[in-house]
């Protein structure tokens, strides 16, 4: 089998964005691929956070990964900052890596506005980190949302870059992208995003979301009940194309098109098909949360170890091409 590589940073809750941008592949694609997928403790350092929340974070982010569908016997699911090599193939990356290809990056650019008081130089380098947790496994897809396929190209031409100087050790990876690789925000934002607080949660309660999504803005044309709207100019109908079936949505996109329905009733058809794949997540991630709860635990530390000896392997025969190895 061919080895899929993802991370995701333990930074917030889980949202949609992350379900349907990419966890929704994980899930499905652990089935096809040698898995492997990461807690990405040592990214999430990158930006200023609250040394005690961290172990919190990690573990619920693990117990949220596994309620939503990541299982245990078929997907690797580790701590990043368990497994030291993928410190030390960053370095060996910042030998081969030009400076401009970082300071070129969109999320880097992003980010540099955002944490202007505190641009450090794991900022910078965070790329960098990334081609070295996908290629420490020589992953081959590398399932994201769409903000990180540039990563992924880089993490190609990282590959590219080392095999041409040292010889060919890394497989050239692959972005995988689900159907819906943007997810927009609640305020209507380019991206819902842990950050812009535009974010529903995998496990949030049907009142939560309902206190929402009911004031969400939709399209501005409906203004009065009786004004007909168009649905592609509505983040609640970019929704519907996630979670409801194509011929509720065909009616319901007829319904706003000829003002037969209100937008208070698209918005609770959604809520209602939403609810039919959060509440099963949610329910799982209680059991989990309470008597699974040490049973993750002690998997994601077997899974480091794991991790460990794979990642030997390829540091042992990076040292060796590029000199590191004593006679
Ligand atoms: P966030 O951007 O909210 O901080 P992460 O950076 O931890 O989330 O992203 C984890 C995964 O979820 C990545 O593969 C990322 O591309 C994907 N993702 C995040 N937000 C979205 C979104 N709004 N639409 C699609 N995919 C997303
Ligand atoms: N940078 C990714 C994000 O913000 C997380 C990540 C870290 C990742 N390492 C990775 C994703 C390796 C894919 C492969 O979402």
């Amino acid at each position: 089998m061919k080895v899929l590589f993802t991370g995701i940073q333990p930074t917030g809750d889980i949202h949609l964005g992350n379900y349907f941008g990419a966890i929704a592949n994980w899930v499905r694609l652990q089935h096809e691929y040698t898995t492997y997928i990461s807690v990405v403790d040592l990214h999430a350092l990158s930006i200023p956070y609250e040394p005690a929340d961290m172990p919190g974070r990690v573990a619920d982010l693990a117990l949220t990964l596994y309620a939503c569908g990541i299982q245990v016997d078929k997907a690797v699911l580790f701590v990043q900052s368990e497994v030291p090599a993928h410190s030390e193939l960053t370095w060996i990356f910042n030998t081969i890596t030009p400076l401009g290809e970082l300071e070129r990056m969109t999320q880097f650019k992003d980010k540099r506005e955002q944490f202007r008081a505190s641009v450090n130089v794991a900022l910078l380098d965070y790329p960098v980190l990334q081609a070295a947790d996908i290629l420490l496994y020589k992953g081959e897809v590398v399932p994201v949302g769409e903000d990180q396929v540039q990563h992924v190209e880089f993490t190609r031409e990282v590959a590219r870059h080392f095999n041409s100087r040292y010889g060919d050790t890394f497989p050239e990876c692959q972005a995988l992208l689900t159907a819906t690789p943007r997810v927009l925000g609640l305020d209507g934002d380019a991206k819902m995003s842990k950050s812009k607080g535009n974010t529903i949660g995998v496990l949030e309660t049907a009142e939560q979301i309902w206190a929402k999504v009911g004031p969400a803005k939709t399209d501005p044309a409906r203004v009065r009940r009786t004004d007909p709207g168009t649905p592609e100019k509505c983040t609640i109908w970019s929704y519907h194309l996630l979670v409801t079936p194509e011929a509720e949505r065909a009616d319901i996109h007829k319904g706003c098109t000829t003002a037969g329905i209100g937008c208070i009733d698209c918005k609770k058809r959604f809520q209602a098909n939403l609810m039919k794949v959060l509440d099963p997540i949610r329910e799982r991630y209680a059991e989990l949360a309470g008597a699974g709860r040490k049973g993750i635990m002690e998997r994601l530390d077997a899974n480091g170890e794991k991790c460990r000896a794979v990642a030997a392997t390829t540091m042992a025969e990076v040292r060796e091409k590029m000199g590191l190895k004593r006679e």
